[in-house]
């Protein structure tokens, strides 16, 4: 039986007809435009959109999910897209080995599912893999979120997102507070969305 003890396959039925994130869309237009041939991470790649985005283009996309059914989805995307070369690893964040030298790292809602001691190590990861110029593009989740409480999950406050991204030249900054919905029924949503330049 998959083990899918999260119900993330339901998330990816659900998402997979979506357009790919409108963060990565605006942060390609912004830092890259009609570049080909390079190189992007996509951490928590879910059902793969993104990470086809990027193929589509012709980057080369190491991508990582905990879940091996997000894998087999982004290698079934990667296959109808030849013109952009897919490697991918089955890991959680928390045991991640070093990531490949990368201009991009996408991140789209799930460093939040980062343990909170693994966050750190995971966030020098990113630093580390991107070269000066490469830019990260994701988002964390607020100390005011309806999720706050989960001790399981990263959550940040402003300073600290403001101290993680010390290191970068921020090139679009949202945070986000309002009433909505998730998979898990109503919520309140406290969010960062970040497009940031390493310097
Ligand atoms: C909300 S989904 C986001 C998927 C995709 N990036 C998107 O924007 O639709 C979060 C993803 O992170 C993955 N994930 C959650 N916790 C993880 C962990 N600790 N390590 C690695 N991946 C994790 C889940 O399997 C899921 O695919």
């Amino acid at each position: 039986m998959m083990e899918d003890p999260d119900g993330w396959e339901r998330y990816y039925k659900r998402n997979d007809r979506r357009q790919g994130s409108p963060l990565l869309r605006r942060a390609l237009a912004m830092i890259v435009p009609d570049q080909h041939g390079q190189s992007a991470v996509d951490l928590g790649c879910g059902a793969g959109l993104e990470s086809g985005l990027l193929l589509e283009r012709g980057w080369s996309v190491h991508a990582v999910d905990k879940q091996r059914s997000a894998i087999d989805r982004v290698e079934a995307i990667a296959q109808r897209l030849p013109q952009g070369r897919l490697t991918t690893v089955t890991s959680h964040f928390e045991n991640l080995g070093p990531l490949p030298s990368s201009s991009l790292v996408f991140a789209g809602m799930s460093l939040p599912f980062c343990h909170p001691d693994g966050f750190p190590r995971l966030w020098a990861l990113i630093t580390h893999a991107l070269a000066p110029g490469g830019v990260f593009v994701g988002n964390l989740l607020g100390d005011r979120d309806g999720w706050s409480s989960i001790p399981s999950m990263t959550f940040h406050s402003l300073a600290q997102v403001e101290a993680s991204l010390l290191e970068f030249e921020v090139l679009s900054f949202a945070e986000i507070e309002e009433d909505g919905s998730s998979m898990r029924g109503p919520k309140h949503w406290h969010r960062f969305d970040i497009i940031a330049r390493r310097r």
